[in-house]
């Protein structure tokens, strides 16, 4: 595909992005003409009744197919679920816990995950280590520090909701292994705009509707194959087993292989549809131009805010940033209405404002942004850095 192939394919499947300055990804991805395409097919294959079932459980297949491709994984390693949080809950809930385990989160996690860890603490007293963040940036060893041999799993975000900081999976999951601990790693902010790949973490989830340009009502789980279950209590159900209607199915739980047997019963065909098209349209404008895209627009807009003397969160280096750039400022609600009155759209509350660009998200975008926030700051006493 040439250039101009790409910006004109990329204009007509997101109009949206023409009418706006769409700088709000990591709330909402906007969709594809994908989308509409995807349901009206679901629902073609919906009408047929029965005679539809094949095509919906090939396209399900086909979206494992895809995912695993991105995430270099096997496909029976992939779980489908409704959302991130209910993905984190059966992690959550089917560990072995033990009196005096405690688990390691940060607070720049999205808050699903944190309210997973404290209500389990709740219920069986697990204690939730906080490793706290200054001016949105946590090192490496700050997490590691807090990693004991009591300590069952590590919980951390790819790319942080918070400050867009990117952290270093590698190197925390081998603290993580290191004390033998397991690490649960959400790339919900990163999958989709830089490359993720499962490598040797426990763990991934990643929900559908911001950088993968996906529905709501479909989460991925990725379990790792050399576990032998470590979710010792997991719901499950005909969908996760090898032979639902098989002579001995009245006698004998026989569970898939790999994450597949997490899934209970017939999922989200509609969101599967959605997805399945939407990674379609993602692999065809080339993830690594995606990236360089997002990269080079979130590049753009942190050096604009820094110009602004603004409170950035989000670190310099594109090694420690993906597609999110966020600053911290008192009068964040102010700017963001002043923003959208401009016809920009970014996100903003509890003292902070967020940008998230994305494939659909243009130079003109990026250009359009600078007397827009220039004006929305303006005369606003700026943060000290
Ligand atoms: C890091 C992260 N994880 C997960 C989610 C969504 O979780 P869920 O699918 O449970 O709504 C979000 C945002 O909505 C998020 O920012």
């Amino acid at each position: 595909m040439t250039g101009d192939e790409r910006e004109r394919l990329i204009r007509a499947e997101f109009p949206a992005a023409s009418d706006t300055v769409y700088l709000n990804t990591a709330a909402e991805g906007l969709a594809g003409g994908t989308m509409e395409r995807a349901l009206n097919r679901y629902a073609a294959a919906k009408r047929r009744g029965s005679a539809g079932r094949a095509e919906l459980t090939e396209t399900a297949s086909s979206l494992k197919e895809r995912l695993a491709r991105r995430l270099e994984c096997r496909t029976g390693d992939l779980a489908l679920y409704s959302s991130v949080s209910e993905a984190i809950g059966t992690v959550l809930h089917g560990l072995p816990w033990e009196a005096g385990d405690n688990v390691v989160i940060t607070d720049l996690e999205f808050p699903g995950a944190m309210i997973g860890c404290l209500a389990l603490s709740r219920l069986i007293g697990i204690d939730v280590r906080v490793v706290s963040h200054r001016d949105g940036e946590i090192e490496t060893g700050e997490i590691a520090a807090r990693i004991d041999a009591r300590t069952r799993l590590v919980i951390l975000s790819h790319v942080s909701f918070h400050s867009g900081l990117r952290f270093d999976i590698e190197a925390v999951t081998e603290a993580a292994h290191r004390q033998g601990a397991l690490i649960l790693v959400d790339a919900s902010q990163s999958l989709g705009a830089v490359p993720v790949a499962v490598g040797d973490v426990d763990f991934l989830v990643a929900c559908s509707f911001k950088w993968l340009t996906g529905s709501h009502g479909t989460a991925l789980l990725y379990a790792r194959p050399a576990l032998d279950d470590p979710l010792s209590r997991h719901l499950t159900g005909w969908q996760g087993v090898t032979d639902f209607l098989g002579v001995m199915r009245t006698h004998e739980y026989a569970p898939k292989a790999g994450a597949a047997r997490y899934e209970a019963g017939m999922p989200n065909y509609p969101a599967i549809y959605a997805l399945h098209d939407a990674l379609g349209l993602l692999d065809a404008l080339d993830p690594p131009w995606i990236e360089a895209r997002v990269q080079r627009q979130a590049g753009a807009i942190r050096a604009l805010c820094c110009e602004l003397g603004l409170r950035v969160l989000t670190p310099a280096d594109p090694a420690r940033r993906a597609g999110i750039v966020a600053f911290a400022h008192p009068d964040a609600q102010a700017i963001g209405d002043a923003l959208a009155a401009r016809g920009v759209t970014a996100w903003y509350r509890d003292g902070r404002l967020r940008f998230s660009p994305h494939v659909y998200t243009s130079d003109a975008d990026v250009q359009a942004l600078r007397p827009a926030l220039t004006a929305a700051v303006g005369g606003r006493t700026p943060s000290p850095v």
